[in-house]
């Protein structure tokens, strides 16, 4: 019996061993996030010393681009896509999931999640635990892809229709219920967007057997997988936050 998550993180190990994938990642990373954590680290001075956990790191590891010594990184797929306890671009992997991070209390200044939090199993859970290993007053950078509500409605009733379910994606933010969801643990320094518009992963994949489908089935994967990707629709959305 395997639940939602394990449904999602079977089709997200699938997705990361294929190198392709893994490498248009990165690229989308490097050109969305270089420059913007950088302006972020001068406007939060992190320090040199500090320690940094980047959560769902994956093998693309967004924390590469903070100038800190001490980071890990917190991946449940690290085992199966072999990268458990190595060191990439200067990041320990270790395997685990945000809903139990395996170190003490207070243990890292700060905290980045980057379109993961809606792979999850439990957000909530994990913005709990997130805040608990976190020092006083330590920050936490989350970014995630956001919908407008009709959307992220939409998205969810699709969760119930198999040929529109976006497999990869057990939850579906808005930047309402984003906020609602650090709302108890962490106070909002700033809010920004980080990208509007197309990227092949924001709903999921279009389903390959597309075409033994009959036209009005076409027609919903078509809206749901292109037209709602849109950059009307979908905006990449980041809160830098800092623990209560
Ligand atoms: C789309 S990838 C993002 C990887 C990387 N953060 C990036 O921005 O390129 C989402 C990652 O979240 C991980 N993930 C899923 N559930 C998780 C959980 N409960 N705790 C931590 N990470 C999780 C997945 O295994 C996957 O590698």
């Amino acid at each position: 019996m395997t639940n939602r998550w394990q449904d999602a993180q079977k089709a997200e190990l699938k997705d990361w061993k294929n190198n392709q994938v893994c490498d248009f990642e990165l690229k989308e990373v490097e050109k969305k996030y270089k420059l913007f954590l950088k302006q972020l680290a001068e406007t939060i001075k992190i320090g040199k010393r500090w320690k940094i956990l980047d959560l769902g790191c994956g093998p693309t590891c967004i924390s590469r681009y903070l100038p800190v010594s001490i980071k890990i990184g917190l991946e449940p797929l690290a085992g199966k896509l072999n990268l458990k306890n190595k060191l990439i671009a200067g990041i320990k992997i270790l395997e685990g999931k945000a809903e139990k991070i395996p170190f003490n209390d207070k243990y890292f200044d700060l905290v980045i999640c980057r379109n993961a939090i809606d792979h999850m199993e439990t957000p909530q859970k994990a913005i709990k635990e997130t805040s608990r290993v976190l020092k006083n007053k330590g920050y936490f950078i989350l970014a995630v892809y956001v919908y407008p509500y009709p959307i992220a409605l939409f998205k969810k009733l699709s969760e119930k229709i198999p040929f529109l379910k976006n497999i990869e994606h057990p939850f579906t933010f808005t930047i309402q219920s984003l906020k609602k969801l650090i709302q108890k643990d962490f106070i909002l320094k700033k809010e920004f967007v980080i990208h509007t518009g197309y990227h092949p992963n924001d709903y999921g994949k279009v389903n390959e057997k597309v075409s033994k489908r009959t036209l009005l089935e076409k027609t919903a994967i078509f809206i749901n997988f292109k037209v709602f990707r849109e950059k009307w629709f979908v905006k990449e959305y980041c809160l830098l936050l800092r623990k209560k």
